[in-house]
């Protein structure tokens, strides 16, 4: 496989050499002019901590408590859509490799892996649902997940529509009648994906949504599909109605307002993610990291936040916790890995952020996670933004 991983960033030149281009695209991209995508990584690089010192920080316990359960880090596995043609079987990898870690996977509405796959050899992930518009089968999804021991239900609400992502188009991913010649292309040069997924990892169809879809439709035209079947009406009033069918912790995912999460939290749910889906829909909003502090004003101590775009080390968990989150999640810089080195990559990330959030809480003087706030921000500048 060639190649040392000491960061993430290593992790997505590893990726981008090990995956057929279409594939690397659509998990590096994001939409429009990417603008987005962009503010969540250096917004969050820009928080500047503040360095403390002379304190003893000889023990740091990284341990946090979320929905009744103990995480062994603040930081969990955000849903990514075909991860598992990033590695064989690759969302089994990835769950494998989060439990084994002690922090939760989330498993996507649009995975290779079903949810009862994933259930076999792991219980207790989460799952994320899309609203779609047979709401039969969105029950039935829900059924499954409580049937799999799913550990919450993740539902994102950013993709009333999908956005626009020009890279999927330029590599033949979608909207080309040349498209998948061009992709066959582009796997013929990566033997090593070929044999590792094309051939050994089958097969590749869309898990979760295969009775709606069929076995064939896998791929092509996956967001022609979204954007067929995903349904632009829903309002908080099926919130109300997934409460109904879904007794364990639920997460709206995709908050970016103060007024949509005092909403979320007096719609009954446990907790939300701030989050852009990782710049992939609307160009041009903010940041999470931007949209995180007032938020946190807004509902903290009354419903988890929780917060993702943008992290690609542990120093980002920090900044993104002392913005306000109670947990972080990350979404490329897991599966990067998954795509470079399978589930040993994913828990190899999971090692470096834990070693990174050391050394970010020991020189910002914070022992345990609850010590993590706006105090060891800079104040200049950082929140006055
Ligand atoms: C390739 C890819 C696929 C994604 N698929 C989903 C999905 O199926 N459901 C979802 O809620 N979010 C999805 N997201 C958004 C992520 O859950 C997450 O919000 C985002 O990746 C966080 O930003 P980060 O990649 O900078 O960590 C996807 C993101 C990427 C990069």
């Amino acid at each position: 496989m060639g190649g040392k991983a000491a960061s993430i960033s290593d992790y997505r030149a590893l990726a981008k050499a090990r995956l057929p281009h279409f594939l690397f695209e659509y998990l590096d991209g994001g939409s429009y002019d990417e603008v987005t995508l962009r503010r969540n990584v250096e917004d969050l690089q820009n928080v500047a901590l503040k360095q403390r010192v002379l304190r003893d920080v000889s023990t740091i316990d990284l341990s946090t408590k979320l929905f009744g359960r103990r995480s062994s880090l603040p930081v969990g596995l955000s849903p990514v859509g075909l991860s598992g043609l990033y590695a064989r079987r690759g969302e089994v990898q990835a769950a494998k490799a989060a439990a084994a870690a002690g922090i939760p996977f989330t498993l996507s509405t649009l995975s290779a892996c079903s949810i009862e796959e994933v259930a076999t050899a792991e219980r207790g992930f989460w799952f994320q649902l899309y609203i779609v518009k047979d709401r039969g089968f969105v029950s039935d999804m829900i059924a499954r997940a409580k049937a799999a021991g799913c550990g919450a239900l993740v539902l994102t609400v950013d993709l009333a529509v999908p956005g626009t992502r020009y890279r999927d188009y330029r590599a033949g991913l979608s909207g080309s009648m040349r498209g998948p010649v061009s992709r066959m292309t582009q796997v013929l040069r990566r033997p090593d994906w070929a044999w590792d997924v094309a051939l050994r990892g089958r097969p590749m169809t869309m898990g979760n949504i295969e009775p709606l879809v069929g076995s064939g439709a896998a791929l092509s035209d996956l967001m022609g599909w979204v954007a067929r079947n995903f349904d632009a009406s829903v309002t908080w009033t099926d919130v109300e109605w997934v409460r109904s069918q879904w007794a364990g912790p639920l997460v709206i995912k995709g908050i970016l307002d103060p007024d949509d999460a005092r909403e979320a939290a007096a719609n009954g749910v446990d907790g939300i993610v701030v989050s852009n889906h990782g710049g992939r829909q609307l160009d041009g909003a903010l940041s999470s990291a931007r949209a995180l502090p007032p938020i946190a004003d807004a509902v903290s101590g009354r419903i988890a936040i929780l917060a993702d775009g943008g992290i690609r080390s542990g120093l980002d968990v920090v900044r993104m916790l002392a913005l306000g989150a109670n947990f972080a999640l990350m979404g490329r810089g897991w599966a990067y890995a998954l795509a470079a080195r399978g589930g040993t990559g994913v828990a190899h990330v999971l090692k470096l952020i834990e070693a990174e959030m050391r050394v970010a809480m020991a020189l910002t003087a914070c022992t345990s996670i609850g010590e993590i706030d706006e105090q060891i921000l800079e104040r200049s500048g950082n929140r006055a933004q």
